[in-house]
């Protein structure tokens, strides 16, 4: 295979740009910078592969402006809700994304955030490094244990169906919402709810795992978020937008809704201010994928598409028509 010029938006693992450099003419981010649009278009000439992420925000006027060498974008993530599939297809790019390789390390990350939101582990922490914290106290810092609760999933995808395995070892009953019903053996048990508003009203805990597009943005609202059982909690791996934050900020203040559990974010890293105050938001910083382990993973699972598409095979992340 020739060594075709390819451009990496972001530093990736040492291990993961070496095999680039090995098998691609391709120019790295070592400095790490958030390209701007202009500087991202400049890079991007003569190179006929863009090696994306989800910083990118690869939209149909970027699409339009990419030189015409471009012709294929291989997105380091699962979501490619930050690309214009539509754009890209119409001018015969193709686009891949890296699913399957970051599915248990972000069901870990929603477990992580489901027993941090219920048990108080935000408030909880910083008792101990304000130097709050005077005594054990038998009705003090009480939280919620997700232990026998009722396990609401919005999107019963891989990442979903990894929460529920891990789930159901902490004995929680699951119920899910998807628009189609998943195959019994899929469900593994799985309580399918052919609406919406009927997960909510089922959810001690709900935990959203659905891609962003147009049905699922803000699809968790003051009106959703009214129907979930007194003192619920609300977890978000997937994507910011699928939340009305305005909504879930006031449901958490009146403590409508207990506590919530959210690694991903409107507008990140600019989040909305409100859930700084609140002390049963328990917060990380989209962290979801982030071990080596399945970063490595998944800048490979990139180089493969990419290595297929190079050599006349079909890539197996094509998610572009
Ligand atoms: C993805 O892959 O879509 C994640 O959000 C990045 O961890």
């Amino acid at each position: 295979m020739s060594r075709p010029p390819i451009l990496l938006t972001r530093k990736l693992p040492p291990d993961v740009e070496a095999r680039a450099t090995r098998d691609y003419e391709a120019e790295l981010n070592s400095g790490d910078c958030l390209y701007t649009r202009e500087e991202l278009l400049a890079r991007a000439a003569n190179k006929e592969a863009l090696l994306a992420t989800v910083t990118d925000r690869i939209d149909a006027k970027l699409i339009a402006a990419l030189p015409q060498s471009i012709r294929v974008i291989a997105t380091f993530s699962v979501g490619y809700d930050h690309i214009d599939v539509a754009a890209a297809a119409a001018r015969n790019i193709i686009v891949t994304n890296t699913p399957d390789v970051l599915t248990d390390a972000t069901a870990e990350i929603a477990m992580l955030l489901m027993l941090g939101a219920a048990r108080g582990a935000a408030a909880g922490a910083a008792t101990i490094r304000e130097g709050r914290w005077k005594n054990w106290a038998p009705t003090g810092m009480l939280g919620r244990e997700i232990s026998g609760k009722r396990l609401g999933i919005l999107g019963l995808g891989r990442i979903g169906q990894a929460t529920a395995r891990r789930a159901r070892a902490f004995g929680m009953t699951i119920h899910y919402h998807n628009r189609k019903r998943l195959a019994s053996d899929a469900e593994e048990g799985a309580i399918f709810h052919e609406d919406v508003a009927s997960l909510f009203r089922s959810s001690d805990i709900l935990s959203i795992h659905c891609a962003s597009t147009p049905e699922t943005r803000r699809i968790v609202n003051a009106e959703t978020l009214a129907l979930l059982p007194p003192g619920a909690v609300v977890v978000n791996t997937a994507r910011g937008d699928i939340v009305d934050d305005d909504a879930l900020i006031a449901a958490l203040a009146s403590g409508r809704v207990a506590a919530a559990g959210l690694d991903v974010f409107n507008n990140e890293p600019n989040l909305h201010p409100g859930y700084l105050g609140l002390p049963n938001a328990f917060l990380l910083p989209h962290l979801g994928s982030a071990t080596l382990e399945t970063r490595n993973a998944m800048g490979f699972r990139a180089l493969d598409n990419l290595d297929d598409f190079f050599t006349g095979r079909p890539p197996r992340d094509r998610v572009t028509p």
